[in-house]
C-alpha cells in the first residue's frame, strides 16, 4: 500500500517539479520589477509606530495581484520583543485566530528603553531590526523589494555570510541549518520516512541567528500559510520568506542568549504544559499488534524480561476495520481490553490508544452522529467532502465548526468510558495533517479505497513463543513493585478575523511551494473546502492538527477530569506546546534516522516549546538491528517522550527481543528512572518560564563556535551532557568538552574540559557516555524502581559538581505528579559554595522521601581541603524534605 502510496507521490512530484521550476523562472524578471511599498502617515508615539503602505509604482502582479494599499504596525511590546506587523488595509487577508494563538499583550514600552530598535526607509519602504547596545543589524530588508500580493508574499533580510541559523521546522536536515542554496518548505503532509530537504508534519516558522558573542535573537513569523524559506549566499547573503498567502506577522526576540530567545518565544507561543509525571515512564508500541492477546503478551514478556514498562500502547489494529471510536469484537473484544486495562492499572501501568481524525464513511456510529451534528468538511456544491485514510472512504472533522468539540466529547465519552468502554489514560493522535491517501483530486474515492486494500487486511499472526490461545499468558507476572501556559498575558484587541481574500485560486498558487507531495491539496483535504465560517483550507491546512489537538484535549479533560492528559500527536503548529506533545513520525530504523532524531528532539524541546518530544525508538519502518536497538534504547531514555514503536510488518523490536537490547534498556532506564524528579523538574521549569528542558550544546556555551553546529551532543537538563555512540555499530565516540569541568557520570571523575574532541572508546551497546557539567547540583533518586508510582516512594540523594571556583547549583521540583491544580508544591533550591552545601526554597509538597546523603563529587582541588584522587565528600542525611538546611563539610 506505502509502496503504491510512494510512487503515486512520485509521480505527481516529477510532473509537478518541472512545472515548479518553469512557472519560477518565468517570474524571476517579473519580481525584479515590482515597486514595493511607499510609507506615509507615520505615527510614532514612542513605543507603537504606525504608517501606511502604498504600492510604489506599477505592480508587478508577479504571481497574483500586488495589493495597493497596506498597514504598518510597529510596537515594542517588551523590553526585549518587538512586533512587526504589515496587513491589508482593508483587512480581508487572512489571519491565524486569536482562538488558535492568542497573542501576546504589550507592554508597550519605551523604545528608548528597548534591546531592538527599529528603523526603516520610506521609499521603497523597507526596515531593519538592529540591537540597541551594539547597533548590529539583525534583519534588514533593504535587500530586495517588498511584494505583498493575493496569493504571494517575499520579504527579504540580508544576513551576515556563514551565519548560525536553526529552527524553521518541522525537518530532518541539520540542525544547524545550511545556509546555500537551501529551502525550507512549510505544508503539513504525511511523510512517511521523513525524508530529508522536505516538508514534514509540522509548521514552526521560527528561526534562532546565533552569533556568538554578540548574542541570539529569534525571529517568529506568525502565520499558517503555505511558505517557502528561502537562505542562499547568492550575491550575498540572505533569509528569504514566499509565502502563499497571510500577512507579515513578525515578532523579533532579542535573546541575547540562546535561553532567552527560547523563553522570549514561549512569551509569544505559551509556554508548555505540564505532563504527567508518569508521561516518563518507558512506552511499547507497535503498529501490527495482531490482538489484545499479542498486546498482553508483550506486556508479561517486559515484566518477565525485568524491563519497566509504564505504559502499554495500540496502534489502528484495535479498530474495527480501522474505523475510529470501534473495537474490533474478535481481535480487542470489549471484555478482554477491559481486562487488559484493568490488569495495566493494577499494577501501575497505563494504556493508551489511537484516534485518526478521518471518520469512515458510511455505517458506524461516529459517522451518522457527525453528520448529525453537520461536523463534517463539505465540497463547495454543499455536498459531503470525502477521502480515503485507513478505513477505505472517510470524511473529515470541521474543527471550526461549533459543533465539532461536543461531537468529539461525546464520542470520546461513549467510547473512552471507564465504565463500561475502553479506559485510556493518554491519548496518541494521528494523520493530522491531514492525511489523505487518496490522490488529488479524489474524484473516486471508493475505487482509490478498494484499489489500495484499505481497509488492510489484520496483522497476521506473528511468531511469538508460547503465544496464548484465549486469556493472558500462563506466565504473565506482575511487574514487582519494588523488586524490580500561563497564558496570562493575552490580548484580544487585534483584528484576526478576516476570512481570506476573495477571488482566489485556492488550489493551485501561481507560486508553487515545493511541497514533496507536489499539489497543495494532494495526499491532504482539498484546498478549496470551505470551514465554517467561511476561512479556506488553503488558509488553514496548517492548522488542522493542531485544532485537532486541543479538541481533544478538551475531550481527554472531560474524561479525566482535574488530571493532565498526556496526548502526542502527529501535526503541529507553533504554539502547539500548550496543550500536546508530539512524536517524531515515521523515521525508519537506520543509523542515519538515528542520528537525525536527536538534532529533531533538540530542535521541537529547546526551539518550539514543544518539550514533550521523541523519536520512535529503534525505528518505525523497515528493520532494525539489536546493535541500532540497543543503541537507541540508550538514547531515548535520555529525551522526554521515551516510546519504542515500530512499523507494519517490520521485524519485532521489543526490547526484550535481544538480550543485548534488553539489558541496554534495563541500565538506561534505571539511569533515567533515578533522574526522573530532575527532568520534571526542568519540565516544570520550562511550563513556568520557557527555559528548556533539553538544551543545545550552544546554549551552554554560547561563545564557543565549536559547539555550534554539534547536534549529536546535548544536555538533558541543564547538567547532563549526553554523547551517544553515533557510528554503525562502533563502540567509540569522539565527543567535545568545552573548557569547563565535568563528571563522568558513572565513576564520578573529574575532568578539565578545555575546548577539545576527546575519543571515548570501549562503550558497550549497553551504556551512553554520560557527564555531569561542572557547577550543577543533582537530586536524584536513591534506588530506581519497575513504575513511576514506585520510584516516587524512593528516597533521593543528591551529587554536587563543583565548578572551577568550587560552586554549584541546582533545583528539584516536587508534586503530586498528576493533577492539573497542584494543592501543593515545593520549590527547592541547592547551592553550594566551597563547602557549604544549603537547600532552600519552599516546601509544601508532603513527601516521606528524604535526601539520604549529599556527595561532592571528584572532590574539590581548588583550596587544598579535599583531596583530588579522593572521590568525594558526603554528608550523612537524613535531611526531611521540609524545611531550608545547611551544612559544612
Ligand atoms: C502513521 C503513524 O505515523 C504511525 O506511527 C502509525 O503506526 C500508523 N500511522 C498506523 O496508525
Amino acid at each position: 500500500m506505502l509502496n503504491i502510496q510512494l510512487s503515486i507521490l512520485g509521480l505527481v512530484w516529477s510532473a509537478l517539479g518541472s512545472d515548479v521550476v518553469r512557472r519560477q523562472s518565468l517570474n524571476n524578471a517579473t519580481l525584479d520589477s515590482c515597486p514595493g511599498y511607499s510609507a506615509s502617515n507615520v505615527q510614532n508615539d514612542g513605543s507603537r509606530l504606525t504608517a501606511d503602505l502604498s504600492l510604489a509604482g506599477t505592480a508587478c502582479n508577479a504571481y497574483g495581484d500586488d495589493l495597493t494599499d497596506l498597514r504598518l504596525e510597529v510596537e515594542y511590546q517588551t523590553n526585549n520583543r518587538l512586533h512587526v506587523k504589515i496587513y491589508d488595509t482593508a483587512e480581508q487577508v487572512y489571519q491565524v485566530p486569536e482562538s488558535v494563538l492568542p497573542r501576546p499583550s504589550s507592554d508597550n514600552v519605551d523604545a528608548i528603553d528597548a534591546a531592538l530598535s527599529f528603523t526603516y526607509t520610506k521609499s521603497p519602504f523597507s526596515f531593519a531590526v538592529k540591537r540597541a547596545s551594539t547597533n548590529e543589524t539583525l534583519f534588514d530588508t533593504s535587500a530586495a523589494s517588498f511584494i505583498f500580493e493575493t496569493q504571494y508574499i517575499r520579504l527579504r533580510t540580508s544576513l551576515p555570510s556563514s551565519p548560525h541559523l536553526y529552527g524553521l521546522g518541522e525537518h530532518t536536515d541539520p540542525f544547524q541549518l545550511n545556509t546555500t542554496n537551501y529551502t525550507r518548505t512549510m505544508w503539513n503532509r504525511d511523510a512517511y520516512g521523513t525524508p530529508w530537504g522536505t516538508n514534514l508534519y509540522g509548521q514552526h516558522p521560527v528561526y534562532f541567528d546565533h552569533r556568538g558573542e554578540n548574542g541570539t535573537h529569534g525571529v517568529f513569523l506568525l502565520s499558517s500559510s503555505g511558505m517557502d524559506i528561502k537562505i542562499d549566499d547568492t550575491d550575498s547573503q540572505f533569509l528569504e520568506y514566499n509565502t502563499i498567502g497571510g500577512i507579515v506577522d513578525l515578532y523579533f526576540l532579542a535573546g541575547p542568549s540562546p535561553a532567552e530567545v527560547s523563553s522570549q518565544y514561549a512569551e509569544v507561543v505559551g509556554k508548555p504544559v505540564m505532563q504527567p509525571y508518569w508521561g516518563f515512564g518507558f512506552h511499547q508500541c507497535r503498529y501490527g499488534y495482531r490482538d489484545v492477546y499479542d498486546v498482553a503478551e508483550v506486556v508479561a514478556n517486559y515484566s518477565i524480561a525485568n524491563i519497566p514498562l509504564e505504559t502499554m500502547w495500540t496502534d489502528i489494529d484495535y479498530m474495527y476495520l480501522r474505523r475510529v471510536f470501534t473495537l474490533d469484537p474478535e481481535r480487542f473484544p470489549l471484555e478482554k481490553v477491559r481486562e487488559l486495562v484493568n490488569y495495566l492499572h493494577a499494577h501501575q501501568q497505563h494504556y493508551v490508544v489511537m484516534v485518526d481524525p478521518a471518520v469512515a464513511w458510511k455505517n458506524n456510529d461516529a459517522y451518522s452522529n457527525g453528520v448529525n451534528l453537520d461536523v463534517f468538511l463539505k465540497l463547495l456544491n454543499g455536498s459531503e467532502y470525502r477521502g480515503a485514510v485507513w478505513p477505505g472512504v472517510t470524511v473529515f472533522p470541521d474543527w471550526f465548526h461549533p459543533n465539532t468539540q461536543t461531537y468529539w466529547n461525546n464520542e470520546f465519552a461513549s467510547f473512552f468510558n471507564a465504565e463500561n468502554g475502553v479506559d485510556i489514560d493518554a491519548l496518541w493522535i494521528d494523520m493530522n495533517e491531514a492525511s489523505n491517501f487518496c490522490p488529488f483530486p479524489c474524484s473516486d474515492p471508493e475505487g482509490f479505497a478498494e484499489e489500495s486494500g484499505n481497509p488492510p487486511d489484520p496483522p497476521p499472526v506473528r511468531n511469538n513463543s508460547g503465544r496464548p490461545i484465549s486469556g493472558f499468558p500462563a506466565d504473565f507476572q506482575p511487574p514487582g513493585t519494588t523488586a524490580k501556559r500561563s497564558l496570562s498575558l493575552r490580548q484580544t484587541n487585534q483584528s484576526t478575523t478576516a476570512i481570506g481574500l476573495p477571488g482566489r485560486n485556492l488550489l493551485d498558487a501561481e507560486y508553487m511551494i515545493h511541497n514533496a507531495a507536489g499539489a497543495l491539496s494532494n495526499l491532504t483535504i482539498r484546498t478549496d473546502l470551505t470551514n465554517y465560517g467561511g476561512t479556506s483550507q488553503y488558509d488553514t491546512h496548517n492548522l488542522y492538527g493542531t485544532m485537532m489537538s486541543t479538541a481533544s484535549r478538551d475531550a481527554m479533560e472531560a474524561r479525566r477530569p482535574g488530571r493532565r492528559p498526556l496526548i502526542i500527536t502527529r501535526s503541529t503548529f507553533a504554539g502547539a506546546g500548550t496543550h500536546v506533545g508530539h512524536w517524531l513520525g515515521d523515521n525508519l530504523s537506520t543509523w542515519e534516522h538515528y542520528r537525525v532524531s536527536i538534532g529533531e528532539m533538540l530542535e521541537f524541546a529547546a526551539l518550539y516549546q514543544i518539550p514533550m518530544v521523541g523519536a520512535d525508538i529503534c525505528g518505525f519502518g523497515d528493520n532494525t538491528t539489536d546493535t541500532l536497538c540497543a543503541r537507541w534504547a540508550t538514547l531515548g531514555a535520555f529525551g522526554p517522550f521515551y516510546r519504542d514503536h515500530n512499523g507494519y510488518g517490520s521485524v519485532d523490536q521489543e526490547f526484550y527481543r535481544w538480550e543485548s537490547v534488553a539489558e541496554a534498556a534495563r541500565t538506561a532506564i534505571a539511569i533515567r528512572f533515578r533522574l526522573l524528579d530532575y527532568i520534571y523538574s526542568h519540565l516544570w521549569r520550562q511550563s513556568k518560564t520557557g527555559e528548556p528542558l533539553l538544551k543545545p550544546m550552544f546554549f551552554q556555551y554560547p561563545e564557543d563556535a565549536n559547539t555550534f553546529p554539534i547536534s549529536y551532543q546535548y544536555f538533558y537538563g541543564d547538567a547532563i551532557l549526553v554523547s551517544p555512540v553515533t557510528e554503525e555499530n562502533s563502540t567509540s565516540v569522539s565527543i567535545y568538552l568545552p573548557d569547563d569541568v565535568f563528571y563522568d557520570y558513572y565513576t564520578h571523575e573529574r575532568i578539565e574540559g578545555n575546548g577539545s574532541w576527546v575519543t571515548l572508546d570501549n562503550v558497550p551497546f549497553t551504556t551512553i557516555p554520560l557527564h555531569i557539567k561542572g557547577g550543577s547540583i543533582i537530586a536524584l533518586r536513591a534506588e530506581s524502581a519497575n513504575t513511576t508510582t514506585e520510584l516516587r516512594k524512593q528516597d533521593f540523594v543528591v551529587w554536587v559538581a563543583p565548578n572551577a571556583t568550587n560552586q554549584a547549583e541546582g533545583f528539584l521540583y516536587l508534586d503530586e505528579g498528576d493533577a492539573i491544580e497542584q494543592p501543593s508544591t515545593s520549590e527547592i533550591q541547592f547551592s553550594y559554595n566551597d563547602g557549604e552545601f544549603r537547600m532552600t526554597g519552599t516546601f509544601g509538597y508532603e513527601t516521606s522521601s528524604v535526601i539520604k546523603n549529599v556527595t561532592v563529587l571528584g572532590g574539590a582541588p581548588s583550596n587544598g581541603r579535599y583531596q583530588t584522587q579522593s572521590l568525594s565528600a558526603t554528608i550523612d542525611g537524613p535531611i526531611e524534605l521540609t524545611g531550608e538546611y545547611s551544612a559544612s563539610l
